[in-house]
């Protein structure tokens, strides 16, 4: 199979790169035609890779593509999942070459959703490809590639409890995370939740002149900062109320295997030109973004922030934030006790409103099961190294629902770097890593239909 790859190489990037072109953004309403575009381009690709049945299920919200090669019922059956949709690319000044152009440069795809995660799934169409084309699919093979991954899945949960049985399975396969570095393999055996919230201060019924009004009106962007500040103390602990109450402690064993990941500060944080790292006092920066929970603006305005000066008194300010969460701790819970707090420390002057939006619980694998050693082996297989199992600090909040509703367990097998860029400008896929995510995935299914 590896000259397989050597010979259609060029074929598969260039494939993928014609996917990639299509501006499948699921958070802006305009580009809902391309999201359907990427459905189907998906879905053709499936047909074509030898998917015995290809489905374009239609939700409230954006399809889900399903296809699926049936073998024998004796075999073990991978129900794998990725999304087609992506991130705005926003701020499009910031990019080298258009996001929804994809470039080669130095052996990398550059383009929006290379990494995150067309590039990713596409390894999985092209593997599935060659290993039909090869006689080798070795078990009964399922996909479920959705496009509301990057808004929040809103419409899998009602998709998955109504099709159980269609996604019957032994486990989920799952690439959508990261590796340490290409020559340092590693497999993400965790993943944060997330609750996200919005807040909404005002402080009068219109903007002021705030000449007539300033000083004696308060102003809520003011406010809104002064509160934002209280969310942490002088450690970088999260000052929330009963935050870390259910927070699962990692035992120091396990803190201690962690501290001998080849994890190197130095070029994490010059890799993101940062003058100093920060974090809660007494943990590392690789514990900071795995093992702990955090509270970020991800967003703030109000007022005016157009060209030249403008002498107001905003009416209102808004800030979106988001927390990581660790296990045990739960999502709804969490923001509730964020909007308490958050309520308790507002001054009279002000008006406060908190939203909740999308949320998701955090998961982590069970190492010992045979899914999880046959990832570890196929990876080594083909890296030539033992995977080191990390915990990552994204969410992929749909891994806790798939437990949930179906019992199962996912494999977090991802072929991303850290320094792809996913959400930021000038995101990009090494085609190293593309090329290997298709060489090491038909493993996975050899080794798991072997050891079961
Ligand atoms: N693929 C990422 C999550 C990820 C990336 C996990 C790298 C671990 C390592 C996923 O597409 C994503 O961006 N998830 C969102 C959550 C979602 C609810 C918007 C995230 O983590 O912000
Ligand atoms: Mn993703
Ligand atoms: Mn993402």
């Amino acid at each position: 199979m590896q000259n397989y790859i050597q010979e259609n190489q060029d074929r598969f990037v260039a494939e993928l790169m014609d996917w990639l072109r299509i501006p499948s953004i699921s958070t802006d309403k305009n580009f809902k035609n391309d999201v359907l575009r990427a459905a189907e381009f998906v879905a053709e690709k499936l047909r074509l890779a030898g998917a015995d049945k290809v489905e374009i299920c239609p939700t409230a919200g954006n399809p889900i593509v399903y296809a699926e090669k049936m073998i024998d019922p004796k075999l073990p059956t991978v129900l794998y999942y990725g999304h087609y949709d992506v991130q705005p690319a926003d701020p499009l000044e910031l990019w080298t070459s258009p996001p929804f152009e994809p470039q080669i440069k130095n052996e990398t795809i550059y383009a929006r959703g290379a990494s995150d995660d067309k590039g990713q799934v596409y390894m999985h169409i092209k593997a599935f490809e060659m290993m039909v084309k090869h006689q080798k699919v070795a078990c009964n093979m399922k996909f479920m590639i959705e496009g509301e991954e990057e808004i929040g899945s809103e419409h899998l949960t009602p998709f998955v409890k109504e099709n159980k049985e269609k996604l019957k399975s032994d486990v989920i396969l799952i690439s959508d995370t990261n590796m340490l570095a290409s020559d340092c393999p590693s497999i993400t055996v965790g993943l944060r939740g997330l609750a996200y919230v919005e807040v909404e201060v005002t402080g009068t019924n219109r903007d002021l002149h705030s000449g007539l009004y300033g000083g004696a009106v308060v102003n809520p962007i003011n406010a809104l900062a002064a509160m934002i500040a209280k969310l942490k103390d002088d450690k970088n602990r999260i000052t929330v109320p009963n935050f870390y109450d259910k927070v699962l402690e990692v035992s120091p064993a396990e803190r201690l295997a962690m501290s001998k990941a080849p994890f190197d500060e130095n070029i994490y944080k010059n890799d993101i030109s940062a003058p100093e790292l920060s974090g809660e006092i007494g943990f590392s920066a690789l514990e900071h973004v795995s093992i702990r929970p955090t509270l970020d603006v991800n967003g703030i305005w109000g007022g005016y922030t157009g060209e030249g000066a403008k002498t107001v008194i905003a009416a209102k300010a808004y800030a979106k934030i988001s927390m990581r969460l660790v296990p045990n701790q739960e999502p709804n819970e969490i923001a509730n006790l964020f909007k308490k707090y958050f309520e308790s420390i507002a001054p009279k002057s002000v008006n406060v409103q908190v939203h909740f939006h999308h949320g998701g619980q955090p998961y982590v694998t069970d190492t010992q099961s045979v899914a999880y050693q046959a990832a570890e082996k196929a990876v080594e297989r083909t890296f030539g190294k033992k995977p080191i199992p990390m915990r990552g600090g994204g969410s992929i909040p749909i891994v806790a629902m798939f437990k949930q509703e179906l019992q199962r367990d996912s494999i977090l097998m991802g072929f991303g770097l850290d320094s792809d860029a996913i959400h930021s400008p000038n995101e990009h896929f090494g085609i190293f890593n593309f090329l290997k995510g298709i060489e090491t995935i038909p493993y996975f299914y050899q080794y798991l239909a072997e050891m079961s």
